[in-house]
Protein backbone atom coordinates (compact mmCIF):
# COMPACT_ATOMS: atom_id res chain seq x y z
CA UNK A 1 0.00 0.00 0.00
CA UNK A 2 2.81 2.31 0.73
CA UNK A 3 4.38 1.08 -2.51
CA UNK A 4 1.13 2.33 -4.04
CA UNK A 5 0.93 5.63 -2.13
CA UNK A 6 4.61 6.26 -3.39
CA UNK A 7 4.05 5.57 -6.52
CA UNK A 8 1.05 8.12 -7.10
CA UNK A 9 2.64 11.17 -5.45
CA UNK A 10 5.55 10.96 -7.57
CA UNK A 11 3.48 10.43 -10.67
CA UNK A 12 1.40 13.02 -9.39
CA UNK A 13 4.70 15.44 -8.41
CA UNK A 14 6.43 14.60 -11.82
CA UNK A 15 3.41 15.48 -13.81
CA UNK A 16 3.01 18.90 -11.96
CA UNK A 17 6.75 19.44 -12.86
CA UNK A 18 5.68 19.11 -16.46
CA UNK A 19 2.93 21.00 -16.31
CA UNK A 20 4.83 23.95 -14.95
CA UNK A 21 7.57 23.19 -17.01
CA UNK A 22 5.24 23.98 -19.96
CA UNK A 23 3.78 26.30 -18.85
CA UNK A 24 7.11 28.38 -18.17
CA UNK A 25 8.05 27.66 -21.65
CA UNK A 26 5.09 28.72 -23.16
CA UNK A 27 5.24 31.91 -20.96
CA UNK A 28 8.78 32.56 -21.96
CA UNK A 29 8.16 32.16 -25.79
CA UNK A 30 5.13 34.84 -25.61
CA UNK A 31 7.68 36.92 -23.72
CA UNK A 32 9.80 36.60 -26.43
CA UNK A 33 7.34 36.89 -29.05
CA UNK A 34 5.75 40.42 -27.40
CA UNK A 35 9.49 41.83 -27.71
CA UNK A 36 10.94 40.74 -30.77
CA UNK A 37 7.42 42.62 -31.76
CA UNK A 38 8.07 45.88 -29.50
CA UNK A 39 11.90 45.96 -31.30
CA UNK A 40 10.41 45.02 -34.63
CA UNK A 41 7.51 48.53 -34.44
CA UNK A 42 9.73 50.83 -34.24
CA UNK A 43 12.11 50.16 -37.15
CA UNK A 44 8.88 49.94 -39.46
CA UNK A 45 8.02 53.13 -38.04
CA UNK A 46 11.16 54.58 -39.02
CA UNK A 47 11.18 52.93 -42.10
CA UNK A 48 7.82 54.40 -43.14
CA UNK A 49 8.83 57.43 -41.82
CA UNK A 50 11.73 57.72 -43.67
CA UNK A 51 9.88 57.17 -47.04
CA UNK A 52 7.57 59.96 -46.05
CA UNK A 53 10.70 61.96 -45.71
CA UNK A 54 12.31 61.00 -49.00
CA UNK A 55 8.60 61.87 -50.26
CA UNK A 56 8.27 64.96 -48.89
CA UNK A 57 11.88 66.22 -49.68
CA UNK A 58 11.59 65.41 -53.20
CA UNK A 59 8.21 67.08 -53.78
CA UNK A 60 9.54 70.30 -51.71
CA UNK A 61 12.54 69.90 -54.06
CA UNK A 62 10.56 69.43 -57.31
CA UNK A 63 8.61 73.44 -56.50
CA UNK A 64 12.46 75.76 -56.37
CA UNK A 65 13.61 77.19 -59.44
CA UNK A 66 17.36 75.46 -58.51
CA UNK A 67 17.94 72.46 -60.72
CA UNK A 68 19.34 69.35 -58.80
CA UNK A 69 21.06 66.26 -60.03
CA UNK A 70 22.61 64.21 -57.83
CA UNK A 71 24.60 61.16 -58.89
CA UNK A 72 26.65 58.33 -57.51
CA UNK A 73 30.39 57.96 -57.71
CA UNK A 74 30.19 56.66 -60.80
CA UNK A 75 28.34 59.28 -62.54
CA UNK A 76 24.80 57.01 -62.19
CA UNK A 77 21.72 59.27 -61.79
CA UNK A 78 20.29 59.22 -58.16
CA UNK A 79 17.73 61.81 -58.51
CA UNK A 80 16.84 65.06 -60.16
CA UNK A 81 14.64 67.65 -59.44
CA UNK A 82 11.75 69.09 -61.88
CA UNK A 83 13.39 71.96 -62.90
CA UNK A 84 16.58 69.90 -64.01
CA UNK A 85 14.68 67.74 -65.84
CA UNK A 86 13.28 70.61 -67.88
CA UNK A 87 16.39 72.17 -68.44
CA UNK A 88 18.87 69.02 -68.88
CA UNK A 89 15.60 67.40 -70.91
CA UNK A 90 16.28 64.60 -68.56
CA UNK A 91 13.39 61.63 -68.60
CA UNK A 92 11.99 59.52 -65.15
CA UNK A 93 13.11 56.74 -66.90
CA UNK A 94 16.52 57.72 -66.93
CA UNK A 95 17.31 57.61 -62.91
CA UNK A 96 19.77 55.13 -62.78
CA UNK A 97 21.61 55.65 -66.14
CA UNK A 98 25.10 57.29 -66.35
CA UNK A 99 24.78 60.88 -66.78
CA UNK A 100 25.91 60.97 -70.29
CA UNK A 101 22.90 58.80 -71.17
CA UNK A 102 20.81 61.15 -69.39
CA UNK A 103 21.73 64.59 -69.99
CA UNK A 104 21.00 66.04 -72.94
CA UNK A 105 23.57 69.07 -73.11
CA UNK A 106 26.39 68.82 -74.90
CA UNK A 107 27.91 71.13 -72.96
CA UNK A 108 26.66 70.53 -69.42
CA UNK A 109 28.08 66.84 -70.20
CA UNK A 110 31.38 67.69 -70.84
CA UNK A 111 31.94 70.04 -68.34
CA UNK A 112 31.13 67.12 -65.61
CA UNK A 113 33.36 64.78 -67.52
CA UNK A 114 36.15 67.90 -67.05
CA UNK A 115 35.60 68.08 -63.51
CA UNK A 116 34.21 64.70 -62.29
CA UNK A 117 37.23 64.18 -60.41
CA UNK A 118 37.32 67.10 -58.76
CA UNK A 119 35.85 68.13 -54.92
CA UNK A 120 34.10 71.70 -56.10
CA UNK A 121 33.78 73.68 -59.52
CA UNK A 122 31.44 76.48 -60.35
CA UNK A 123 31.02 78.14 -63.72
CA UNK A 124 30.30 81.47 -64.77
CA UNK A 125 26.66 81.62 -65.73
CA UNK A 126 25.49 79.40 -69.48
CA UNK A 127 22.61 79.90 -71.47
CA UNK A 128 20.20 76.58 -71.37
CA UNK A 129 17.14 77.11 -73.20
CA UNK A 130 15.98 80.23 -72.27
CA UNK A 131 17.58 80.46 -69.15
CA UNK A 132 20.97 81.94 -68.04
CA UNK A 133 22.14 79.17 -65.39
CA UNK A 134 25.28 79.16 -62.99
CA UNK A 135 26.29 75.43 -63.20
CA UNK A 136 27.94 74.23 -59.91
CA UNK A 137 29.39 70.57 -59.25
CA UNK A 138 30.30 69.55 -55.82
CA UNK A 139 31.79 65.96 -55.30
CA UNK A 140 33.37 66.25 -52.07
CA UNK A 141 31.37 63.51 -50.57
CA UNK A 142 30.81 59.87 -52.12
CA UNK A 143 27.94 61.42 -54.41
CA UNK A 144 28.29 63.76 -57.01
CA UNK A 145 25.93 66.50 -57.25
CA UNK A 146 25.32 69.10 -59.89
CA UNK A 147 23.28 72.57 -59.01
CA UNK A 148 21.57 74.55 -61.60
CA UNK A 149 20.73 78.27 -60.45
CA UNK A 150 18.48 80.45 -62.32
CA UNK A 151 19.95 83.56 -62.61
CA UNK A 152 17.17 84.70 -65.47
CA UNK A 153 15.53 87.54 -63.40
CA UNK A 154 18.76 88.98 -61.96
CA UNK A 155 20.04 88.93 -65.69
CA UNK A 156 17.08 90.79 -66.64
CA UNK A 157 16.82 93.51 -64.14
CA UNK A 158 20.81 93.98 -64.76
CA UNK A 159 20.14 94.17 -68.27
CA UNK A 160 17.67 96.95 -67.29
CA UNK A 161 19.93 98.90 -65.11
CA UNK A 162 22.83 98.61 -67.80
CA UNK A 163 19.89 99.81 -70.47
CA UNK A 164 19.19 102.30 -68.79
CA UNK A 165 22.82 103.64 -67.53
CA UNK A 166 23.43 103.83 -71.22
CA UNK A 167 20.34 105.32 -72.73
CA UNK A 168 21.41 108.07 -70.20
CA UNK A 169 24.75 108.46 -71.18
CA UNK A 170 23.58 108.96 -75.07
CA UNK A 171 20.58 111.19 -74.25
CA UNK A 172 23.86 113.31 -72.25
CA UNK A 173 26.12 113.28 -75.38
CA UNK A 174 24.58 116.11 -77.35
CA UNK A 175 23.34 118.65 -74.77
CA UNK A 176 27.05 118.51 -72.92
CA UNK A 177 28.62 118.72 -76.56
CA UNK A 178 26.80 121.60 -77.23
CA UNK A 179 27.10 123.26 -73.51
CA UNK A 180 30.41 122.62 -74.55
CA UNK A 181 31.03 124.36 -78.22
CA UNK A 182 28.85 127.37 -76.25
CA UNK A 183 31.40 127.73 -73.28
CA UNK A 184 34.38 127.98 -75.72
CA UNK A 185 32.24 130.55 -77.86
CA UNK A 186 31.94 132.28 -75.14
CA UNK A 187 35.57 132.35 -73.48
CA UNK A 188 36.69 133.44 -77.14
CA UNK A 189 34.48 136.76 -76.18
CA UNK A 190 35.54 137.21 -73.09
CA UNK A 191 39.21 137.30 -73.82
CA UNK A 192 39.59 140.77 -72.48
CA UNK A 193 37.63 140.46 -69.31
CA UNK A 194 40.20 137.64 -67.19
CA UNK A 195 37.72 137.23 -64.58
CA UNK A 196 34.83 136.02 -66.61
CA UNK A 197 37.33 134.24 -68.52
CA UNK A 198 38.78 132.37 -65.36
CA UNK A 199 35.14 130.96 -64.90
CA UNK A 200 34.31 130.07 -67.94
CA UNK A 201 37.71 128.09 -68.34
CA UNK A 202 36.54 126.21 -64.96
CA UNK A 203 33.43 125.32 -66.38
CA UNK A 204 35.13 124.32 -69.48
CA UNK A 205 37.06 121.43 -67.46
CA UNK A 206 34.03 120.21 -66.12
CA UNK A 207 32.38 119.79 -69.22
CA UNK A 208 35.10 118.17 -70.71
CA UNK A 209 35.13 115.81 -67.76
CA UNK A 210 31.64 115.39 -67.99
CA UNK A 211 32.31 114.10 -71.51
CA UNK A 212 34.96 111.86 -70.62
CA UNK A 213 32.64 110.26 -68.19
CA UNK A 214 29.63 109.91 -71.01
CA UNK A 215 32.39 108.80 -73.08
CA UNK A 216 33.52 106.05 -70.26
CA UNK A 217 29.98 105.06 -69.63
CA UNK A 218 29.12 103.98 -73.32
CA UNK A 219 32.47 102.56 -73.61
CA UNK A 220 31.40 100.27 -70.63
CA UNK A 221 28.12 99.49 -71.25
CA UNK A 222 28.81 98.54 -75.30
CA UNK A 223 31.43 96.08 -73.43
CA UNK A 224 29.09 94.33 -71.17
CA UNK A 225 26.23 93.80 -74.13
CA UNK A 226 25.98 90.58 -75.30
CA UNK A 227 25.16 92.26 -78.52
CA UNK A 228 28.45 93.97 -78.85
CA UNK A 229 30.35 91.29 -81.05
CA UNK A 230 34.16 91.13 -80.73
CA UNK A 231 35.87 90.90 -84.15
CA UNK A 232 39.15 89.61 -84.21
CA UNK A 233 41.45 90.78 -86.73
CA UNK A 234 45.47 90.93 -87.15
CA UNK A 235 47.35 94.24 -85.68
CA UNK A 236 50.18 95.53 -86.70
CA UNK A 237 51.24 95.93 -83.45
CA UNK A 238 54.39 98.20 -83.50
CA UNK A 239 52.14 101.05 -85.67
CA UNK A 240 48.71 100.20 -83.78
CA UNK A 241 50.83 101.95 -80.59
CA UNK A 242 52.57 104.45 -82.08
CA UNK A 243 49.57 105.48 -83.41
CA UNK A 244 48.47 105.94 -79.54
CA UNK A 245 51.03 107.67 -78.58
CA UNK A 246 51.23 110.21 -81.16
CA UNK A 247 47.51 111.42 -79.91
CA UNK A 248 48.71 111.03 -75.94
CA UNK A 249 52.04 113.32 -77.05
CA UNK A 250 50.50 116.50 -75.89
CA UNK A 251 50.15 114.81 -72.59
CA UNK A 252 53.70 113.38 -72.08
CA UNK A 253 55.43 116.66 -73.68
CA UNK A 254 53.36 118.43 -70.68
CA UNK A 255 55.03 116.09 -68.35
CA UNK A 256 58.15 115.78 -69.75
CA UNK A 257 57.46 111.79 -70.05
CA UNK A 258 59.06 109.85 -72.46
CA UNK A 259 57.72 107.31 -74.02
CA UNK A 260 59.64 104.01 -75.60
CA UNK A 261 58.36 101.48 -77.80
CA UNK A 262 60.25 98.37 -78.06
CA UNK A 263 58.44 95.90 -80.20
CA UNK A 264 59.84 95.34 -83.25
CA UNK A 265 58.21 96.07 -87.12
CA UNK A 266 56.91 92.51 -88.01
CA UNK A 267 54.93 91.71 -84.91
CA UNK A 268 51.40 91.11 -85.73
CA UNK A 269 49.23 90.32 -82.65
CA UNK A 270 44.73 88.65 -82.90
CA UNK A 271 42.62 91.40 -81.17
CA UNK A 272 39.60 93.19 -81.89
CA UNK A 273 40.67 96.65 -82.86
CA UNK A 274 38.15 98.82 -80.59
CA UNK A 275 39.05 96.84 -77.68
CA UNK A 276 42.67 96.76 -78.19
CA UNK A 277 42.51 100.47 -78.31
CA UNK A 278 40.62 101.03 -75.21
CA UNK A 279 43.34 98.85 -73.85
CA UNK A 280 46.75 100.50 -74.64
CA UNK A 281 45.17 103.54 -74.52
CA UNK A 282 44.18 103.85 -71.07
CA UNK A 283 47.27 101.97 -70.17
CA UNK A 284 49.39 104.07 -71.60
CA UNK A 285 47.23 107.42 -70.51
CA UNK A 286 47.67 105.73 -67.13
CA UNK A 287 51.32 105.66 -67.58
CA UNK A 288 51.96 109.06 -68.36
CA UNK A 289 50.01 110.92 -66.57
CA UNK A 290 50.07 109.11 -63.07
CA UNK A 291 54.43 109.28 -63.90
CA UNK A 292 56.62 111.48 -62.26
CA UNK A 293 57.74 114.82 -64.11
CA UNK A 294 60.47 113.82 -66.53
CA UNK A 295 60.10 110.34 -66.33
CA UNK A 296 59.71 107.11 -68.57
CA UNK A 297 57.05 105.15 -70.23
CA UNK A 298 58.15 101.73 -72.28
CA UNK A 299 55.93 99.41 -74.15
CA UNK A 300 56.73 96.58 -74.56
CA UNK A 301 56.12 93.03 -76.02
CA UNK A 302 56.64 89.25 -75.47
CA UNK A 303 56.35 86.33 -77.68
CA UNK A 304 55.14 83.55 -75.26
CA UNK A 305 54.37 80.08 -76.38
CA UNK A 306 50.30 80.39 -75.84
CA UNK A 307 49.96 84.04 -75.50
CA UNK A 308 51.61 87.44 -76.42
CA UNK A 309 52.14 89.33 -73.82
CA UNK A 310 52.68 93.08 -74.06
CA UNK A 311 53.53 95.17 -70.82
CA UNK A 312 53.19 99.21 -70.24
CA UNK A 313 56.17 100.33 -67.60
CA UNK A 314 56.20 103.50 -65.91
CA UNK A 315 58.69 105.05 -63.48
CA UNK A 316 55.94 106.58 -61.00
CA UNK A 317 54.80 106.50 -57.41
CA UNK A 318 53.59 102.85 -57.68
CA UNK A 319 50.52 101.83 -56.33
CA UNK A 320 50.66 100.70 -52.48
CA UNK A 321 50.23 97.06 -52.28
CA UNK A 322 46.89 97.52 -50.33
CA UNK A 323 45.31 99.25 -53.20
CA UNK A 324 45.71 96.83 -56.10
CA UNK A 325 42.70 94.56 -55.22
CA UNK A 326 40.77 97.35 -55.49
CA UNK A 327 42.50 99.54 -58.89
CA UNK A 328 40.29 97.81 -61.39
CA UNK A 329 36.84 98.30 -59.45
CA UNK A 330 34.47 101.38 -61.13
CA UNK A 331 35.36 104.74 -59.95
CA UNK A 332 38.17 104.04 -57.92
CA UNK A 333 40.87 106.12 -57.18
CA UNK A 334 44.38 105.73 -55.40
CA UNK A 335 44.57 109.17 -54.81
CA UNK A 336 40.63 110.69 -55.50
CA UNK A 337 41.90 114.55 -55.52
CA UNK A 338 45.24 114.14 -57.69
CA UNK A 339 43.06 112.04 -60.21
CA UNK A 340 40.34 114.50 -60.42
CA UNK A 341 43.09 116.69 -60.78
CA UNK A 342 44.74 115.08 -63.46
CA UNK A 343 40.92 114.69 -65.15
CA UNK A 344 40.40 111.04 -64.27
CA UNK A 345 37.05 109.12 -64.04
CA UNK A 346 38.24 105.97 -62.33
CA UNK A 347 36.69 104.11 -65.51
CA UNK A 348 39.34 103.30 -66.94
CA UNK A 349 41.15 100.34 -65.79
CA UNK A 350 37.55 98.83 -65.41
CA UNK A 351 37.16 99.27 -69.20
CA UNK A 352 40.52 97.43 -69.51
CA UNK A 353 39.27 94.15 -67.19
CA UNK A 354 36.14 94.28 -69.38
CA UNK A 355 37.63 94.10 -72.84
CA UNK A 356 40.60 91.98 -71.83
CA UNK A 357 37.97 89.52 -70.66
CA UNK A 358 35.96 89.90 -74.18
CA UNK A 359 39.16 89.23 -75.49
CA UNK A 360 39.96 85.77 -73.37
CA UNK A 361 42.88 87.39 -72.17
CA UNK A 362 44.26 88.56 -68.54
CA UNK A 363 45.78 91.62 -67.19
CA UNK A 364 48.34 91.40 -64.16
CA UNK A 365 50.25 94.88 -62.33
CA UNK A 366 53.31 94.90 -60.69
CA UNK A 367 54.48 97.63 -58.49
CA UNK A 368 56.83 99.11 -56.24
CA UNK A 369 56.49 101.80 -54.57
CA UNK A 370 58.54 104.85 -55.62
CA UNK A 371 59.85 103.18 -58.56
CA UNK A 372 56.81 102.73 -60.97
CA UNK A 373 54.42 99.91 -61.83
CA UNK A 374 53.83 97.77 -65.19
CA UNK A 375 50.44 96.79 -66.42
CA UNK A 376 51.13 93.43 -68.55
CA UNK A 377 48.52 92.08 -70.67
CA UNK A 378 48.15 88.55 -71.77
CA UNK A 379 46.26 87.92 -75.62
CA UNK A 380 45.59 84.46 -76.55
CA UNK A 381 47.12 83.30 -79.70
CA UNK A 382 44.21 80.96 -80.98
N1 LIG B 1 50.41 103.53 -63.81
C1 LIG B 1 49.87 103.92 -62.64
N2 LIG B 1 50.64 104.39 -61.64
C2 LIG B 1 50.12 104.77 -60.46
N3 LIG B 1 48.79 104.74 -60.18
C3 LIG B 1 47.96 104.29 -61.15
C4 LIG B 1 48.45 103.85 -62.42
N4 LIG B 1 47.40 103.44 -63.15
C5 LIG B 1 46.32 103.62 -62.39
N5 LIG B 1 46.62 104.13 -61.19
C6 LIG B 1 45.70 104.42 -60.06
O1 LIG B 1 44.54 103.66 -60.25
C7 LIG B 1 43.38 104.52 -60.29
C8 LIG B 1 42.38 103.96 -61.26
O2 LIG B 1 42.85 104.12 -62.58
P1 LIG B 1 41.82 104.33 -63.77
O3 LIG B 1 42.58 104.36 -65.04
O4 LIG B 1 40.74 103.34 -63.60
O5 LIG B 1 41.16 105.74 -63.45
P2 LIG B 1 41.67 107.21 -63.75
O6 LIG B 1 42.96 107.18 -64.48
O7 LIG B 1 41.61 107.95 -62.48
O8 LIG B 1 40.56 107.76 -64.70
P3 LIG B 1 40.37 107.50 -66.28
O9 LIG B 1 41.32 106.42 -66.67
O10 LIG B 1 38.96 107.09 -66.39
O11 LIG B 1 40.66 108.79 -66.91
C9 LIG B 1 43.91 105.89 -60.66
O12 LIG B 1 43.08 106.89 -60.14
C10 LIG B 1 45.29 105.90 -60.03
O13 LIG B 1 45.18 106.31 -58.70
MG1 LIG C 1 43.05 105.96 -66.31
Amino acid sequence: MEAILLAITIFLTTLTLIFAYIAYTERKKRERALATLRLNRPKEEKLSQKIDNTKLLARALSLIREGIVVMDPYGRIIFTNKFARELLDIHPEDIGKFFYQAIRNFDVISMINESFNEKYRAWQEKKIKDKYVQIIFGSDMDEKVLLLIDLTPIKKYENLKKDFIANVSHELKTPVAAMKLSLETLEEECRDKPEAEKFLRKAIERVNYMEQLIEDLITLSMLESVNFPVKIVGIKLRSFVERIVHDLSELAEKKGVKVEINIPEDVRIKADEKMFHAIMKNLIDNAIKYNKEGGEVTVGFRDLVRETEIYVCDTGPGIPKSHIPFIFERFYRVERSRSRKLGGTGLGLSIVKLAIERLKGKVEVESEEGKGTCFKIYLPKS
